[in-house]
């Protein structure tokens, strides 16, 4: 064996120990969303169906993306697995129906709010849906108003309340959702977007907490009012596209009389020679 063939393959598993260590240390996908020391994972995923199941729904959730794990709702230590279900680390549990609104509320406090002052909230543990009766417990997926749909809400009672409900908020969200649109074509050009922005960003905000209200009466005079302040966001886009066409204009005439005293001069000077 010549000394260079050594050489190669001493340096191979030298090699591939520094190509590991580089692997090691590049960021894995999923990692920065689950960390693995999160021990309510660890151990429920390798349990029956009925307590491993949890893992996987939550896995595509809003609240995965978010890093709200397991503890963020049933509290408990996840990083000590011998103490992470007992009530000294906080652990709060799987709660019974009526207690659902308040076991979510915790972090979305204005919606509990709504909801418990609703219809539905008044009819909470007496046939009216909680929380997860519309989102789901652990797949929650980001809220849109295709949650009101007829196999959903026709459940307890008609849905005629519901289509008039979905529709005074589908004409509002069309709108937010155009203007929007608008917008970021002007920032892209570089205009400055950033009042717009905030305006749009608080509107939409004041728009999504409507509906766990579920009054018709509200939802559309609300709607009506919220649709007031969008016609103001978009007469100042169109006051904008106004100069924009003012000064393509003006640029179109200005490069056009260029080219006439171009063409003239061309001219004279043909006459002179
Ligand atoms: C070492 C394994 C292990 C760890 C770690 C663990 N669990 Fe569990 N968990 C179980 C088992 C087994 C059950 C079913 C039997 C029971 O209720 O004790 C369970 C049940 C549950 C239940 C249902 C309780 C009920 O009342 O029905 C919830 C909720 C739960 N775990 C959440 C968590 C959370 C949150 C963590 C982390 C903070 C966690 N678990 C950590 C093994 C574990
Ligand atoms: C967004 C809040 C939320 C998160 C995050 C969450 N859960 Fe739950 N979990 C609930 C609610 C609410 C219930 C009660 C179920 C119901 O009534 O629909 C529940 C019930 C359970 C149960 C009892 C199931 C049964 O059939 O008795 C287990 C076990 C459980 N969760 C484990 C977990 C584990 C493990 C994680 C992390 C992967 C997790 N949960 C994350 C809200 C959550
Ligand atoms: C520990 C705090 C916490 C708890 C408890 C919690 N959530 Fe969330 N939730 C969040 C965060 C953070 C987000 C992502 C940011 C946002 O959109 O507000 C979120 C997002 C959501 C969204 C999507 C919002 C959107 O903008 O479309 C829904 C729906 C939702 N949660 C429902 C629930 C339900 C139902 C429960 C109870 C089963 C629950 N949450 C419990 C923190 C929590
Ligand atoms: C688990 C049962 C249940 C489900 C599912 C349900 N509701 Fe209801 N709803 C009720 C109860 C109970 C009431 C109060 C009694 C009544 O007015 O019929 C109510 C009342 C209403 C009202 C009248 C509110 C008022 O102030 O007059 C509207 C509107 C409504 N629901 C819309 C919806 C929509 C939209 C959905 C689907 C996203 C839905 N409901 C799903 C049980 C349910
Ligand atoms: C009757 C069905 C129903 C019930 C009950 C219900 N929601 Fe909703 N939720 C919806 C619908 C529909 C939307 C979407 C509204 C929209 O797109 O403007 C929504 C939106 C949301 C959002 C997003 C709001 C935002 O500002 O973007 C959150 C968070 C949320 N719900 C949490 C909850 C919590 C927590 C509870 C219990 C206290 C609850 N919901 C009860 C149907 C329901």
């Amino acid at each position: 064996m010549r000394y260079r063939d050594i050489k190669a393959m001493n340096s191979i598993p030298l090699f591939t120990l520094m190509l590991s260590a580089l692997i090691a240390l590049l960021p894995q996908a999923g990692f920065s969303q689950e960390p693995a020391e999160i021990v309510c994972i660890q151990c429920h995923s390798g349990l029956p169906e009925k307590y491993s199941q949890p893992v996987k729904l939550w896995r595509g959730s809003i609240h995965a993306e978010n890093g709200i794990a397991c503890n963020g709702c049933h509290g408990g230590d996840p990083k000590d697995a011998a103490m992470a279900m007992t009530p000294e680390r906080g652990f709060l549990g799987a709660p019974r129906e009526p207690e659902i609104p308040a076991f979510c509320g915790r972090c979305h406090v204005g919606v509990m709010k709504d909801y418990l002052a609703s219809a539905h909230g008044r009819a909470l543990g007496k046939g009216g849906p909680t929380c997860v009766t519309c989102h789901g417990n652990h797949q929650v997926l980001k809220a849109s108003l295709e949650l009101i749909n007829e196999k959903s809400c026709s459940r307890c009672h008609s849905f005629e309340r519901a289509r008039s409900i979905r529709d005074a908020m589908q004409e509002t969200e069309g709108m937010i959702v155009s203007i929007e649109g608008r917008i970021n074509a002007y920032k892209k050009l570089g205009s400055d977007t950033d009042n717009l922005e905030k305006e749009l960003f608080a509107l939409r905000n004041r728009f999504h907490s409507l509906f766990h209200n579920v009054n018709v009466e509200m939802v559309k005079a609300e709607s009506t009012r919220i649709q007031v302040e969008l016609k103001k966001i978009r007469q100042v886009l169109e006051a904008w596209d106004e100069t924009g066409r003012k000064r393509k204009t003006a640029g179109a005439l200005a490069v056009s009389a260029m080219l006439l005293i171009a063409l003239l001069a061309h001219l004279m000077r043909k006459t002179f020679d």
